[in-house]
């Protein structure tokens, strides 16, 4: 409902500023066809219901703007999205003066705020608001722009007609900016001025006595408006003093403990902890890149709303499928991501996950050696919190280089590279994915170098293939994982690392994809059970022979 509000909101004052553009572009025919065209285009506007439905427009989208800043968690958020909330506050306090001079004014003080009255306002009686009208209108522009691209973007036909909306985006302004410099020009240029400009103010029944008192208000509704602005904010920072009683956490498959506080959705959580996620539609319940498979606590979430239940439905999700950016946890919660943190707004309208696609992917699989040994010198308590900074690195590096952790036993696990994005460009985050891990490696042994009885060492085999990728696993504990032989070659090169010395084996396939040079490297060739052909490989001695 409060999604539906905003949009509806929006494009209500979207509109109005199209035919306010639009209005301002005839300033390139001539002074009297920007009068005609004010009648034409805003004429609508001005009436009752008009005025009505734009005032309450603004009101509304403003008050969900406040509303949403004070309820998200954390202000970490993308460029795009950060851009839209600012221009969004900016707005109101740009625009004050022209409001005031305009509707206001012929509320209350009986003027005719016709298109010359306020050409002659801005460019004779004030240039300095002139200039703040013309900036107020490239930031409205940019606020509608980026609200209906966020809103558009995750529709399939976005993409056909992208290129057509940006070319309008940047049209539009800029020739209203033209026709409103051009019609200012044409007034200061004018011989008559000064006549001119009396002859504007008398039609629009302009009388100083009766205005004087509007803009005397101008200075204290300006700052009500900055305080209004800034006053989410200073909410938030109470509330962040404020204890949160017994916190909830948040369960993640790296093992990774999220604090949730009161009141947040899981997306917010997880993103506030540093983690990448997946969120399109940037949290607003419409791309479904960022659902989670509840593994635990599921009982204790409430229902999906009116807005999730479509999402979901829309997806053919599975019981137990929720999007992390709608579900507030009121008690500890067990989630999966189903889609990598790299995913885009096609693959949220896949279905379920991924479903059982074949696909071109470039996996790596690593191993812990010596960690039997491990366990024979340390305590088990000891073990464990080696093994879960050691598993914390890893996953750490596949985040990092744009993998998805994919599979966990025991003391290696395996990510898959490219389920987003080309294969070729899969295959080079999967070799950078592997030199991150030896260097994340190298510095937990240096900060363990106390509580460890040798330096940890790992062996990474990688291969590039062809591969079943979905959602696998027990019912309520399904991630996003591969099988085939393109799995299972890349599991054999890593348990050839150790017998060959080396921290890494790559096959010629994934060098090949990722268009490695790869002078220098040792080829070899070996026998895979259940193929003919052997696979070429290369023996890679250390991190320093890859691209970082
Ligand atoms: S972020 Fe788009 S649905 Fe959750």
């Amino acid at each position: 409902m409060i999604a539906r509000l905003r949009s509806a909101t929006g494009l209500v004052l979207m509109s109005f500023l199209t035919c306010h553009l639009i209005n301002h572009a005839f300033g390139l025919v001539s002074f009297e066809a920007l009068a005609i065209a004010h009648k034409i285009l805003l004429g609508i506007w001005r009436t009752p219901p008009g005025s009505a439905l734009l005032a309450g427009s603004f009101l509304i989208h403003f008050g969900l703007a406040l509303r949403s800043i004070y309820r998200r968690r954390t202000l970490k958020m993308s460029l795009w999205e950060a851009g839209q909330i600012g221009s969004g506050l900016l707005i109101p306090v740009l625009i004050a003066e022209h409001i005031m001079g305009t509707a206001v004014a012929e509320d209350f003080a009986g003027i005719d705020p016709n298109y010359q009255y306020v050409v002659a306002a801005l460019w004779v009686g004030s240039p300095t608001s002139g200039a703040i009208q013309a900036v107020a209108l490239v930031v409205a522009w940019l606020h509608g722009c980026l609200g209906l691209h966020f809103w558009m973007r995750v529709q399939p036909w976005y993409e056909n007609i992208r290129r057509t909306l940006i070319f309008i985006a940047v049209v539009i302004p800029v020739t209203a900016l033209a026709g409103y410099i051009s019609a200012g020009f044409e007034l200061l240029s004018e011989l008559n001025r000064d006549h001119m400009v009396q002859q504007i103010l008398l039609q629009a029944h302009f009388q100083a006595e009766k205005v004087a008192p509007l803009y005397a208000l101008l200075r204290p509704v300006t700052l009500a408006l900055i305080v209004l602005a800034a006053a989410p904010f200073a909410a938030r920072l109470v509330r962040g003093r404020l204890p949160y009683g017994n916190r909830v956490v948040l369960l993640l498959p790296d093992g990774g403990k999220v604090p949730v506080p009161a009141g947040a959705t899981a997306l917010e959580a997880i993103r506030a902890s540093g983690r990448p996620h997946a969120a399109v539609c940037g949290g607003r319940g419409r791309c479904t890149t960022c659902r989670v498979r509840i593994l635990e606590g599921a009982s204790l979430l409430a229902p999906p709303d009116e807005l999730e239940k479509k999402a979901l439905e829309r997806i053919k999700a599975l019981e137990g499928v929720r999007l992390a950016c709608q579900i507030r946890p009121t008690s500890n919660l067990g989630v999966t991501p189903l889609l990598p943190p790299t995913a885009g707004a096609k693959e949220g309208r896949q279905l379920g996950g991924l479903e059982g696609e074949e696909k071109r992917v470039t996996c790596l699989f690593i191993d812990m050696r010596g960690s039997t040994k491990l366990g024979e010198e340390k305590l088990p308590y000891d073990v464990l919190f080696i093994l879960n900074q050691f598993f914390s690195e890893m996953t750490k590096a596949v985040a990092e280089t744009n993998g998805h952790y994919a599979q966990f036993n025991g003391d290696g696990l395996m990510a898959l590279y490219g389920l987003t994005g080309t294969p070729e460009d899969g295959a080079r985050d999967a070799l950078r994915g592997a030199v991150a891990m030896l260097r994340r490696l190298d510095s937990l042994n240096e900060a363990l170098k106390s509580e460890l009885p040798f330096p940890l060492q790992i062996g990474i085999g990688i291969h590039h293939g062809d591969a079943i990728v979905g959602a696998m696993g027990p019912p309520q504990a399904q991630i996003t994982s591969a099988i085939g032989d393109t799995i299972n070659i890349a599991a054999r090169l890593e348990t050839l690392t150790k017998q060959n010395g080396v921290p890494i084996i790559l096959s010629r396939e994934t060098a090949k994809t990722a268009s490695l040079n790869t002078a220098g490297f040792d080829p070899a060739s070996i026998p895979v059970r259940g193929r003919d052909e052997p696979v070429d490989i290369y023996l890679i001695p250390n991190r320093d022979a890859l691209p970082a």
